[in-house]
Formats: structure tokens, sequence, C-alpha cells
């Protein structure tokens, strides 16, 4: 076993960490862990922009950005943290812009922007060009502009090196434990810091537009030493996934002119959202598809609708409205390239001459490891941080999104956050000293992989994912009741038993052995999973992207809190409510104020 020394670990290769990484690398000896390589991180699939209020085609304020940002999150983000977010966003667009990225550019040469939903001017009027943009790579161009400034910068990358637990010391985090995937040796990673920015857990669902290895590591790890998880109640549904594929389709098509169709070939949005439509938050415009598949409006009866990108549609609905604004083909090969790449290759559908079947797919969560706004992970509800522990990313609840993420605030949420908590680790790691490693960090891992490796029962891990998918998706999705959540605790419970149990896997190798990394995976997953039911049950309200049957109102006397969840010591899911919504901005005006939210 090998033990390297690293003033600064970031777990996780994507935007986050390569953000916090190069921050961080200008004050501290800093390495990045990722069990993938880093340009393959799952930021790559972000397409429609980033969200900053650069106002580069029409006027655009920060305060307006923050106000979208509260309004979409279903008033439960922290607003002070929807604040920093909305300030910090324009000069880290400018600093992505001067690391070289190649945004799509006005015809004055300045940053491109998009319309996108839940974006608008003057405090909640009409569809704002927010999302600065390049083409419908955004993530994938970011991902590679940060990664060669890393490079550049000397961070050291441990590529393919799989993180699977935490080191404590008391009170102190002192580093991590990695596999080499390649030899299958166990590393000990010994720092005075380490940055989780592991991701996402969209692997619940059963149709996600989350890669394969978005299985909540960073979470479950932590989770397990102590650490809560936030708001895990909240995960996003984005409406246009590819039907049956869930591959994301970019809300930029909708931002672009595009429309969302049901059966009747009717704009059924003009009926939830009178105002922006199609451009209403994710939250309203799933739950609009669920409402028209429910009322036999989906495409041929089926689970679906469409969205329609062709020129003669969007170019009727533009005279329609009275817009002087025409998009041609060339137009959307230009803007959308990746995803007429996708509907072409996957599905046989030419999106310039015919609608794309689209379902909502399970996106993006909105909880996390609690932090503070310097990314310092807080482990109660009067914010204690946990010494030399950050997390930064999707993996993170800074608490910005609150109970539904804007589009574009993820990629702007890991600029921005990213680049603080780097340069908090920096700084951190210049004052302190490091912990001692405790003996045998590595015992109770090694235990457990030796475990899965040897594990001879009779049901595989596919076979449990299946299951634990199917019933998130039709129990903890778009729409909720006590009953279903209810099933789906007692599920994710059978299934953790039988992941303890009565598991089988075949590959007992050293290397590369996927079979035993998916099973280890796996137990994250379904962690995270009993964690969101559990937690999804006890809220009783509808907020965001939590929509209860049996609970239709906000109920913002009760629920104004956050949720955080804790693993007891035999295992269960324990809950705080006690940790108050930062509602800074309410106090000073009145625009802030909670209120209920039309679009
Ligand atoms: O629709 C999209 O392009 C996704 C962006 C996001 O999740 O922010």
């Amino acid at each position: 076993m090998q033990t390297h020394q690293y003033e600064a670990l970031i777990v996780g290769g994507g935007v986050a960490g390569l953000m916090a990484a190069l921050y961080a690398s200008r004050g501290a000896k800093t390495a990045v862990i990722s069990k993938l390589y880093p340009s393959r991180s799952h930021t790559g699939a972000a397409q429609g922009g980033i969200g900053a209020a650069l106002g580069n085609l029409e006027e655009d304020r920060p305060e307006w950005h923050a106000f979208d940002t509260v309004k979409g999150g279903d008033y439960l983000s922290d607003q002070n943290a929807a604040l920093v977010l909305a300030e910090e966003a324009i000069d880290a667009v400018i600093e992505l812009e001067h690391l070289g990225l190649p945004f799509d550019r006005t015809e004055d040469g300045r940053i491109s922007q998009r319309r996108f939903g839940g974006h608008t001017s003057g405090f909640g009027g009409q569809p704002v060009r927010r999302a600065c943009h390049a083409a419908d790579r955004t993530g994938h161009m970011i991902l590679q502009t940060l990664y060669q400034q890393c490079i550049k910068n000397e961070v050291k990358f441990f590529d393919e090196f799989h993180v699977i637990d935490m080191i404590r010391n008391g009170d102190t985090v002192v580093g991590v434990i990695a596999v080499n995937i390649d030899s299958g040796e166990l590393h000990v990673f010994h720092s005075k810091a380490v940055l989780f920015a592991t991701g996402g857990w969209g692997r619940v669902w059963e149709i996600t537009s989350n890669a394969h290895a978005l299985t909540g590591d960073g979470n479950a790890i932590t989770y397990r030493r102590g650490v809560p998880m936030q708001d895990m109640e909240f995960f996003q549904f984005h409406p246009t996934g590819i039907y049956k594929m869930g591959i994301l389709i970019t809300e930029g098509v909708r931002g672009e002119g595009g429309v969302l169709l049901n059966d009747r070939g009717e704009r059924f949005m003009e009926r939830y959202a009178p105002s922006i439509k199609d451009l209403a938050s994710r939250d309203v415009v799933s739950r609009a598809i669920y409402l028209e598949m429910k009322g036999k409006r989906g495409i041929k009866g089926q689970r679906y609708v469409h969205l329609d990108i062709t020129p003669e549609t969007v170019n009727r609905y533009l005279a329609e409205a009275g817009d002087d604004r025409r998009i041609t083909r060339e137009y959307v090969e230009s803007k959308l390239p990746d995803i007429l790449d996708f509907c072409r290759t996957y599905l046989g559908v030419d999106p310039v001459k015919e609608p794309m079947p689209v379902q909502p797919t399970a996106h993006y969560g909105m909880g996390g490891i609690p932090t503070d706004l310097d990314g310092r992970a807080v482990i109660d509800a009067q914010g204690t941080p946990l010494p030399g522990l950050y997390a930064a990313g999707e993996c993170a609840c800074v608490s910005v999104h609150g109970a539904n993420r804007l589009g574009t605030n993820s990629l702007t949420d890991l600029i921005v956050f990213g680049r603080r908590s780097g340069k908090h680790m920096a700084e951190f790691c210049q004052g302190a000293e490091f912990t001692p490693l405790p003996d045998n960090p590595t015992g109770e891992i090694e235990a457990e992989l030796e475990r899965l490796r040897q594990a001879n029962g009779s049901r595989k891990p596919y076979e449990l994912r299946n299951e634990m998918q199917q019933v998130m998706m039709e129990d903890v999705g778009v729409f909720r009741t006590a009953e279903g959540m209810q099933q789906a605790v007692d599920t994710m419970r059978k299934l953790k038993e039988e992941y303890q149990t009565n598991l089988s896997i075949d590959d007992r190798g050293q290397r590369f052995n996927s079979d035993l990394y998916e099973a280890w995976e796996l137990g994250c997953l379904l962690d995270i999973a009993e964690v969101t039911a559990v937690s999804a049950l006890a809220r009783k309200e509808s907020r965001g992207a939590h929509s209860r049957e049996d609970f239709p109102k906000r109920n913002d006397e009760t629920w104004m809190v956050h949720t955080l969840a804790y693993q007891t010591e035999d295992g269960s899911v324990a809950l705080n409510h006690e940790k108050p919504v930062d509602m800074s901005l309410a106090e000073k005006d009145e625009k802030f104020v909670p209120k209920e939210r039309v679009y």
C-alpha cells in the first residue's frame, strides 16, 4: 500500500473539482483524484449554457438573476448564496473567457447569450438572454479549458483512482483512501484539506440524463463518516430527456424558440405558465408533461410529448406572438449541433424536419453535503464546519438551488463556488499543519471490499439496482404520495439487507475489476436512495421538485427549513429540521419575500 501526501486533495475531475484545484494549487501542493479521466467527467454533458447577467444582448442585472434563483428554488434557496452566485457569476464567466473558453459570439464580438427556463428581467417579467453558451457543448468546453489550465499549473492528477473512503482523525478530516482501478491496490492520500466534487447521483432513477459514473460516491462516503446529507428530497427532473433513454435534450432548444406539443398538437405550456410558457422553471414544466400524459394527451397515448424546433413551427409561433425573429435550418444546425446528432443517431429523428419525442428525466440533485459559502462542509443546523473537509458542485449543498435549480445555474455554481472553495483551501493549508493519520486507516474499507469481492449469494448487483431504479422512478419521482414513498423506504431497506447478506459478484480478481466497483457503487446508491425517500416522506408539503399529491400546497409556516439526514449507529436515517433558510434579501427587500410562484 502506498501513501501520498498533498496539502490539498480534490476528489473528482469535473468542473467544480478543476476550478477548485486551479485555485488551491496557487497556494498549496494540490492533487486531483478521479475515477474517470477528467475530460470524461459528466460536466462535459452540460449543454445549453452558464448563467451570468452580462447583459450582452439586452439589459440584465445580478439582482434579477438572484431573484429568479430564489423564486425558481421555491424560496428554499439560501438567499445569501443566491446573491453570491449571481454577483460573482459575471466575473467568473469573464475569467473563463480569458482562460481561453471559445464561447459563441454576438455580431459585435461579445459572449452570446440565450434564453433559458425561469430567467427573467425586472424581477419576474419577460424571458431574458442570460445563458452564455458555446453551441450546445458549454460544459464540455469549460471542462477542456480548465483541465488545460490545471496541467499548466502543475496540479498532479491521479486518473482512474476510485476514492472509496474518507479518513478522519477525531474531528479532523486528514485524507482519503483510493483504489487504483488498474492494479487493484489501495492508496492512502494524507492531506490538510480534502474537497469532494464527485457530482450527482441520478443513477438512483430508471430514466436519467446522468452518466453511469454518477453514483453519489462523495455523498455516501462522507455520510458514512458522520457528515449529514442536506435537502435530499429535492431531485430535479429535466423536462426533456430523449424518450426511454433519458439522454438530455437541452433547454436551449426552448431558449432558441422550440415548443412542447401534446398529441393534439397543442402548445400545452400556454395553460400551465401563461406568461413564459415553455420557459417556465423545470419543476413546473415536468409536472405539466406528467399531467398531459395522465390526461391521455401524451403522443399516441404514450408517456412522452413532442419538442419541436422545426423552423416551420417555431416561426409560426414567433409570428403569432408578434416577434420579428425567424429561424432557419442552418441556424438550428449551428446552435444545437449535439442534440441534432443525438436524435439522428439514437432515434433516426431529424429535429430540423420533425419533432423530438421527450419525457422528464432524472437530472440533478439540489441537496448534498452541506457547506458554507467558502465550500467548508458543515455538520449541524448551526453551521459548524468539519475541519479539513470541503465540497463543491452537485455533490455539495451550499443551498443556492433550494427546492428546484434553474437551468444554467449548475455550471455557474461549479465555477463560482469551486473558485471560492479552492481559494479558501489554499489559505487554510498555508496556516495548517498535517494532522497525523490514525492507525490502520484502511482496515475497515479493505474488509468491506474483500466482503464484496467474495460475495457469493444469489442476487446480482444489476438486479438490486434495477429494482431500486424502478421503485424510485415510480414512487419518488415527479409526483409523490405518502403510500408510494413509504413503499420506496421499505424497498430500499430490503435491498440494503440483500446487499449485505445475499449479493453475488463474478469477478474475484484484482485488476480492472469493474464488477467489484459497480457493486461498491450500488452500496452508495442504496444509501442515497434511502435518505432521499426518508427525507421526502417526512416533508409534508409540496415545494419545487418535491410535489406531493396528498399535500399539494407549499407550507412556509412549518417547512421553510432545510432537512439534515444523518446515518445512525445501526445504519438507519435520522432527520433534523432545525436548519433555517437564509432570508437576508427578504429582510431588506419585499420582492424576495416568499410568494406563490406564477410563471
Ligand atoms: O438543458 C440544459 O442544457 C441543461 C442545463 C442545466 O442543467 O443547467
